[in-house]
């Protein structure tokens, strides 16, 4: 049997997927050309991908022993699924293992916005920092006021959990009603709707995945029903925002600022952000750290190899 790995992995998670087949690994650095991966792919029983490789029906016909496509990230927004399963491949990604790191660097973001970090930072670079000013880059507190989190899974409740430490009351927009094991019952988060939420929160915050449902849900619609004084954080995915009405109301001030950590067509960066001070702009960092990125890919090898053995995948896409 084969198996196909489009980026260097750790070398502990390449010997356990040894143990139980050939091992390809692509190692071009950077996402494996879409022509490369058909070829290699074409004689796989097994893929383990990553969120920048897209994984469609020609891909998919091009592997006829395919098994199994573990990708290494929690969406799966570039793997059809509905083709995968009509055709018997069985598709898993790693929910768990990246809550809290997600929804610490979701924090690590509102706090940047609100308090100008990434401003004050280029200031000083460029020497422009003449010494401590009673009014330089005053920022907006955050105790008292409302975070509203859009897409209140697994993520976006870990995020509203640590809420409480900085005094915010929380809003969320969820389709369905907590579940008694969700950590959100029982506490005074008040579910609304998008456009309630929308137009009474302080800081909101997108958790939900792409689908054609979410995409460009942050519009130019919805970015005008929000507060002027109002942040906008996104580290879901970069489509849920139309990026281009996006740069207009932070250019005109229609909202105070927005710290994204995702983009529509990364890893391009709508030109109009860039110029911008009252945004701040991160290359995809959300789950980045070492314990999460090992536990993400070795998460990925478990899969691939219960799916191989015959066993049920320990998480396959709903
Ligand atoms: P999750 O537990 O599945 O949570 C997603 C939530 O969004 C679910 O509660 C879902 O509720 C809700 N939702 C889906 N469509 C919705 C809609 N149209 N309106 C309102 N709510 C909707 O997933 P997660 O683990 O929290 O991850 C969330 C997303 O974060 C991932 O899909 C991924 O795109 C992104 N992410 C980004 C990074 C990064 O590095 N920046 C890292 C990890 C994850 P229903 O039950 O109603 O479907
Ligand atoms: C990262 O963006 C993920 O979905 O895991």
């Amino acid at each position: 049997m084969k198996i196909l790995v489009t980026r260097t992995l750790p070398s502990f998670i390449i010997s356990k997927l040894e143990a139980a087949a050939a091992v390809d690994v692509f190692t071009g650095g950077g996402s494996i050309p879409a022509d490369e991966l058909r070829t290699r792919i074409a004689d796989a029983d097994a893929l383990v991908c990553l969120l920048t490789e897209t994984i469609d029906r020609v891909t998919i016909d091009t592997a006829p022993l395919l098994k199994v496509i573990a990708n290494v990230a929690v969406g799966y927004n570039n793997i059809d699924v509905a083709y995968a399963r009509q055709r018997g491949v069985v598709v898993t990604n790693t929910p768990d293992v990246l809550t809290d790191a997600v929804a610490d660097f979701t924090w690590a973001l509102i706090l940047a916005i609100t308090r100008r970090v990434s401003e004050g930072e280029r200031l000083l670079r460029r020497g422009a920092w003449t010494g401590w000013a009673f009014d330089q880059l005053l920022g907006s507190a955050l105790a008292g006021k409302q975070l509203g989190i859009v897409g209140f899974g697994r993520i976006g409740q870990a995020v509203a959990v640590r809420a409480s430490g900085f005094g915010m009351r929380v809003a969320y927009a969820s389709r369905h009603e907590l579940a008694a094991d969700e950590p959100g019952r029982g506490t005074s988060w008040e579910r609304m709707s998008v456009d309630q939420l929308l137009n009474t929160s302080d800081v909101i915050s997108l958790h939900v995945p792409l689908s054609p449902e979410t995409k460009h849900l942050i519009d130019k619609r919805a970015l005008a029903r929000m507060k002027r004084s109002a942040f906008l954080i996104n580290t879901a995915r970069g489509p849920v925002v139309d990026e281009e009405a996006l740069a207009w109301a932070l250019e005109q001030h229609l909202i105070a600022g927005a710290a994204l950590d995702v983009y529509e067509h990364e890893p391009a960066v709508h030109p109009g952000l860039l110029g911008l001070d009252n945004v701040v702009l991160v290359p995809h960092l959300g789950s980045a750290t070492t314990e999460t990125r090992t536990a993400m890919a070795s998460l990925a090898a478990d899969n691939v190899l219960a799916v191989l053995s015959g066993r049920p995948a320990l998480t396959p896409v709903a």
